[in-house]
C-alpha cells in the first residue's frame, strides 16, 4: 500500500490527477474504472485542464463507471452517467464508443448485471480503478455486508448512503432505493487501484479500512489485500492514521 499525503483537496485531486494521467501518457488504450461523488470533481477538472493545454490525449482511452443508480437513465440530471458528461467526458476528446457506465434504465438486472461483467472482460480487465470511499465503508456501492460480492450486481442501498448523498437531491425521498455496483471481485481484479478521501469526517473510517481487519462489514477493508494499491488523502482523513 503506498500512501500519499495532501494538504488539502487542491493537493489531493491534483496529486491522483498525476498518477491518472501518468497512466494515460504510459498507456494510451488504457481501461480506466471512475467514480463520482464529491472526491473526483477536482481529479476531472484537472484532468481536463491539462486536456486543454495538450498534455493529455483521451481518443483512445476506454471507461468503466463503478455504478449507477437503477431508474435513472442517461439524461437525467441525478444520473451518474449525466455526472460524468458533466465533469469530464464532454469536456475531453473521449469517443463516445469508449465509454462504459451501467444502464440505470434497464428493469432486467441480471441481463445488465451480465453485461456490465462481459464489457469490462472483454476489455481486458481494468488497468486503474479510481474509488472514493463511503462514509460507512463503501466502495461502488458495495454496503456493509455478511460477505463480499464478487461480480456487478443490483443492490439496495443503506439508510446512511442515502443520507450521505442526498445533498445532490432535493430532498432524500428522491434519491433512487437502488443502483448497480461493480462487485468487490470486479473491483479488486483491477491492476492498479487508486483511492481519494478528503476531510476529517471520513477520518475514522478510513482508520478502521486500512489498519483494522479486513471484513465485509467495512467493504473498503479488501483493499489492504490488492497488491497495487494507492491512497491519496489529505491531512484531516489522515488525522488519526499513525504516518
Ligand atoms: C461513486 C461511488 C461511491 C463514492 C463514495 C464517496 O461512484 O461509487 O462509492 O465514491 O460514496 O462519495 P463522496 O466522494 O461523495 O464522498
Amino acid at each position: 500500500m503506498k500512501i500519499y499525503r495532501a494538504h488539502d483537496y487542491k493537493d489531493m485531486s491534483r496529486k491522483a490527477a498525476n498518477i491518472i494521467s501518468a497512466q494515460i501518457i504510459m498507456k494510451p488504450t488504457c481501461v480506466l474504472g471512475l467514480a463520482t461523488g464529491s472526491s473526483p470533481i477536482g481529479i476531472y477538472a484537472q484532468l481536463v485542464d491539462w486536456y486543454r493545454k495538450d498534455d493529455l490525449d483521451f481518443s483512445r482511452v476506454k471507461t468503466v463507471n463503478l455504478d449507477e443508480y437503477r431508474g435513472l437513465s442517461a439524461d437525467n440530471e441525478q444520473s451518474y452517467r449525466y455526472f460524468m458528461n458533466e465533469h469530464l467526458f464532454s469536456k475531453v476528446n473521449i469517443k463516445n464508443k469508449n465509454i462504459h457506465i451501467p444502464d440505470g434504465s434497464n428493469e432486467d438486472a441480471d441481463a445488465e448485471c451480465r453485461k456490465y461483467e462481459e464489457i469490462i472482460d472483454t476489455m481486458n480487465g481494468i488497468d486503474l480503478q479510481l474509488l472514493g470511499l463511503g462514509p460507512n465503508g463503501h466502495i461502488g456501492f458495495n454496503e456493509p455486508a455478511d460477505c463480499f460480492t464478487r461480480k456487478t450486481h443490483l443492490v439496495d442501498l443503506t439508510e446512511s448512503t442515502i443520507e450521505a448523498n442526498k445533498r445532490f437531491f432535493e430532498d432524500a425521498s428522491q434519491v433512487p432505493r437502488q443502483a448497480y455496483t461493480m462487485g468487490i471481485g470486479t473491483i479488486m481484479k483491477a491492476r492498479k487501484i487508486l483511492m481519494v478521501v478528503e476531510g476529517e469526517k471520513k477520518a475514522e473510517i478510513l482508520k478502521k479500512a486500512l489498519t483494522e481487519e479486513v471484513t465485509p462489514r467495512v467493504p473498503a477493508s479488501i483493499l489492504q489485500l490488492h497488491p497495487d494499491f494507492t491512497l491519496v488523502a489529505d491531512d484531516a482523513a489522515l488525522s488519526l492514521m499513525n504516518i
